[in-house]
This record gives structure tokens, sequence and C-alpha cells, in this order.
């Protein structure tokens, strides 16, 4: 069985060896499991600059779900790269090789019946569009947390900005790494303007137009929301 293939995805490590490979038939569906949880799994992908406030926003919106009964889990980068992908570093490649790698699990997490929350810089639009196009159509919502440089490099919360100025750290995104702000991100919150629990807040009331037609969803209030947070 070929559907849900996704053959068409740029791969790294080289040549393509699928050909003997076939899909295995799957009695048990996303759907079926997704309707066990009661959940309506989606991947919300929080991408933005190193302080920009993926982390922290990501957070707050997880703890709000759960508080509100639903599966959920966070694929947060910097967690990720002390497991799975260990064996990453930040060039270029490395870091197309790590979206690839979180865009399959979120993909897989979101066939068991979970909202995936995804904290990445994610600085390219090509991995961005193809961990999109590994979701299901309307699954995949992109989250620009916009912080300016400036902002983001003042925050500095790890000191690696400071570090990447007196050149001990390379290919920092945004110092001598490119970063490639989104076009079309199903939401923005600019994080110099608003803080996290209102971001969060504006990630959640998209959540409630999404789900406005489930008649057991829970009403996500913004007064529901600071009393969790
Ligand atoms: S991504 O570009 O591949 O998506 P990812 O989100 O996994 O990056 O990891 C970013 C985290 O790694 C940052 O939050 C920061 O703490 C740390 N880090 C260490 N070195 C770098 C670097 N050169 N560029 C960006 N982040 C780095």
């Amino acid at each position: 069985m070929v559907q849900g293939s996704n053959d068409n995805m740029p791969r790294v490590g080289g040549p393509k060896r699928l050909n003997d490979v076939h899909w295995q038939h799957l009695e048990v569906t996303g759907a079926a499991r997704a309707a066990l949880l009661g959940s309506q799994p989606c991947v919300l992908w929080f991408t933005g600059l190193s302080g920009a406030g993926k982390s922290t926003i990501a957070n707050l919106v997880e703890k709000q779900l759960h508080a509100l009964g639903k599966p959920t889990y966070l694929l947060d980068g910097d967690n990720v790269r002390h497991g799975l992908n260990r064996d990453l570093g930040f060039t270029d490649s490395d870091r197309s090789e790590n979206i690839r790698r979180v865009a399959e699990v979120a993909k897989l997490m979101a066939d068991a019946g979970l909202i995936v929350l995804v904290s990445l810089i994610s600085p390219f639009r090509a991995e961005r569009r193809m961990a999109r196009a590994l979701m299901k159509s309307g699954e995949f919502i992109e989250i620009f947390v916009d912080a300016p440089l400036e902002i983001a490099e003042a925050r500095d919360p790890k000191g690696l900005y400071r570090k990447a100025r007196r050149g001990e750290l390379k290919n920092f995104t945004a110092i001598d790494s490119p970063y490639e702000s989104p076009e079309n991100p199903e939401i923005r919150v600019e994080t110099a303007r608003c803080d996290p629990t209102t971001a969060a807040f504006q990630v959640l009331a998209v959540l409630q137009q999404t789900w406005q037609n489930d008649p057991t969803h829970t009403r996500i209030t913004s007064q529901a929301v600071r009393a969790v947070m």
C-alpha cells in the first residue's frame, strides 16, 4: 500500500533505497486512535530566533492544553539535540536533518493522536515547507515567534549571542547563519510587544476556532488561561 508515502520528500544520506521496502497496511488508523483519545491532532510548529520566546510560549500552550485534558507532546530543539539528534551540529545540512527528523517524529505523534508542539529555530523555509508537506491537510500550524535580533540578543538567556559575537560559537542563527522569516505563517506573535501569556492565548484562540465545531470541546477563555498559567 502506497497511501501516505512521502517518497517525494528530500532525503539526507544519499540515494533512496526504498524500492524494496513496501508500505505495510495497518488496521488501526490515525483517525481511530484520535477518536479513542477524543483528540484533534495537529502540529503546532514554533519557529523563530534563539531567545525569541518559542519554548516559553510552547510550554504555556502545552500547559493549558494539558489542563484541558488534551493529549500533547512538546518536542523542543534543545532537548531533542540531547538524544535523538545528538549526532547533529549547526551546519546547514545538520539543521536540515534535525528538522527532517523532528518533522517525521511529529508526524508519527500526530498519527498517534497527539497535539504535537515543536519548538525549533527551523531557520529555512524549504525545511518548514517539507515539514508542512508531511502532515495531513490543515494539520500543520506554523507559528512565527517574531522578535527582532536586537531584542533576542539583549535577552540572551543562555549567553550564546555573546559567545557568537566573540567568535566562540560558529554558525549562530542571525549572526553568521541565516534565518528566513515565514512568509505566510498561520500565526505570528510579536514577543517584543506582548508578554508570553498573551502570545500563548493568541495561539490557543486560533486552535479554539479550529475546534469550534467539536461539541465536546471546552471553551478556552483568557481567564481560564491565566488561571492555569
Ligand atoms: S535548528 O536551527 O536546527 O532548528 P534547534 O532549534 O534545534 O536549531 O537548536 C537551537 C538551540 O541550540 C538554541 O536554542 C541554542 O540554545 C542552541 N545552539 C547552540 N549552538 C547554536 C547555533 N550555532 N545556532 C543556533 N542555536 C544554537
